[in-house]
């Protein structure tokens, strides 16, 4: 019996490493030569992929944009994305900000298929969520209000 338990056991811990650990950032300051194509990744995935490469953000928050903001989530969001951290199709809102740069968030939400075709960080989450997120055609405009109500979102003043 033991003979066939121990297997069993050592499978289901590795699931559950895999399903349950999100993958870790490797050592930060060597990059040996091998490590070379996940620096790469890892530019890509500072600021995304598109057109934003500053975005300015305003401190304290611009409460216009918020309200505006809140009324494209209501609109085009809020049907896949709740506010919490809880997924629905996709992830939830809260700790987007920690998560992501600014103008990552502004490109993945104005430029979403080449973004989630290039951007590792957004392939693992369609590995999790199952779905590509459709391109809600915002305007740049849109998209920074959206930003705004995702900062309010997340704490900040
Ligand atoms: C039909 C469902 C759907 C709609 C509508 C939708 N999204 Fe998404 N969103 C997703 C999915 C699924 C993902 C995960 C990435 C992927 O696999 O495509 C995602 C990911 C994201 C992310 C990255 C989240 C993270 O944790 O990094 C942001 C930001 C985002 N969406 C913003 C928006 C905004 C803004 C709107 C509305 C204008 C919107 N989404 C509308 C499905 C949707």
């Amino acid at each position: 019996m033991k003979k066939l338990i121990l297997p069993v056991v050592a499978l289901g811990i590795m699931f559950w490493a895999a399903c349950s650990s999100p993958a870790k950032e490797e050592g930060s300051g060597e990059t040996p030569e091998s490590m070379v194509p996940d620096e790469v990744n890892k530019n890509i995935d500072e600021k995304g992929v598109g057109k934003f490469t500053n975005v300015e953000l305003t401190h304290p928050l611009n409460q216009d944009w918020v309200k505006e903001g809140e009324g494209v989530y209501n609109m085009k969001c809020l049907s896949c994305h709740k506010l919490t951290d809880e997924k629905l199709v996709g992830p939830g809102w809260k700790g987007v900000t920690t998560r992501r740069k600014p103008e990552w968030i502004m490109n993945f939400v104005t430029n979403t298929e080449e973004m989630i075709d290039k951007s590792p960080e957004a392939q693992k989450m369609l590995e999790v969520c199952l779905t590509r997120m459709p391109n809600q055609n915002l305007s740049d405009h849109d998209a920074r209000t959206v930003l705004e109500f995702i900062r309010n979102n997340d704490g900040e003043k």
